[in-house]
């Protein structure tokens, strides 16, 4: 578990442009200590604003989502250590070879810890043949954790439903890091495998990923507080 609750909950900074990311980011003020810098907004803004953020004391989370040759995940993994994120994502369907490359890269990078994504969430059972897997997303889950673990990856990303269970297959003080959150009042969207902070916290999560219940809320810092609070009273 992380050390503070605040760090516990991690904003995705989705935007599309860095004047809005860094909007928000002001609005949400110290309280929130740790951001999410995805494709979309670095490929819009730059490493810049994630140094930026490092650069003000807060802790960064580069999801790279890295599916890539072992050399080129390396490389990647080494920049991501250099910018001063604190996580970095890789595929763990990108095989034992690839994630055991990303975790001897972040190395030299005591801060930097190397999360290993199973099955994105905004998938369901009914999506897995058409790329070719057999359902269900739970073996699938299982499978991708327990070869993420050999590789010494330092957690894994995954819904909650499946937290509970790997909590179980994970070493002792593995990250789970658990997206798909939704608030009380938030919104329908392209997620499937949805929960509530303090639903994520009972499985085990150690962080959950908060993105539009947060940024698209009419009152993003009451949002931010309700999701502190609800992944607090799970814990
Ligand atoms: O807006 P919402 O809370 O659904 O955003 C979820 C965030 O978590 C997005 O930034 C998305 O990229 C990220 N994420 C995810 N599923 C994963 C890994 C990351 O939804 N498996």
């Amino acid at each position: 578990m992380s050390p503070h609750p605040h760090s516990s909950v991690i904003v995705a900074l989705d935007f599309e442009s860095a004047s809005a990311a860094m909007a928000l980011v002001d609005q949400l003020g110290p309280d929130a200590r740790h951001y999410k810098v995805g494709l979309q907004l670095l490929t819009e803004a730059g490493p810049d604003l994630a140094r930026g953020l490092v650069a003000a004391g807060k802790e960064v989370f580069l999801d790279l989502k890295l599916h890539e040759i072992p050399n080129s995940v390396a490389g990647a993994v080494k920049a991501a250590g250099r910018l001063g994120a604190s996580l970095v994502t890789v595929h763990a369907s990108a095989g034992s070879t690839v994630l055991r490359a990303a975790v001897a890269a972040a190395q030299p990078f005591p801060n930097l810890r190397v999360l290993a994504l199973t099955v994105i969430t905004s998938l369901s059972d009914q999506d897995l043949p058409e790329i070719g897997l057999a359902p269900s997303v739970q073996d699938q889950v299982e499978r991708l954790a327990r070869l993420s673990a050999a590789a010494g990856c330092h957690g894994v990303v995954a819904s909650v439903r499946e937290a509970t269970c790997l909590r179980h297959i994970l070493p002792p003080g593995s990250l789970i890091v658990t997206p798909g959150i939704q608030l009380p009042d938030s919104g329908a969207t392209d997620q499937v495998r949805v929960a509530t902070p303090q639903a994520a916290a009972m499985a085990g999560a150690s962080h959950i990923i908060v993105g539009r219940a947060i940024t698209a809320a009419s009152d993003p810092r009451a949002a931010f507080a309700l999701a502190v609070a609800g992944f607090g009273r799970g814990a």
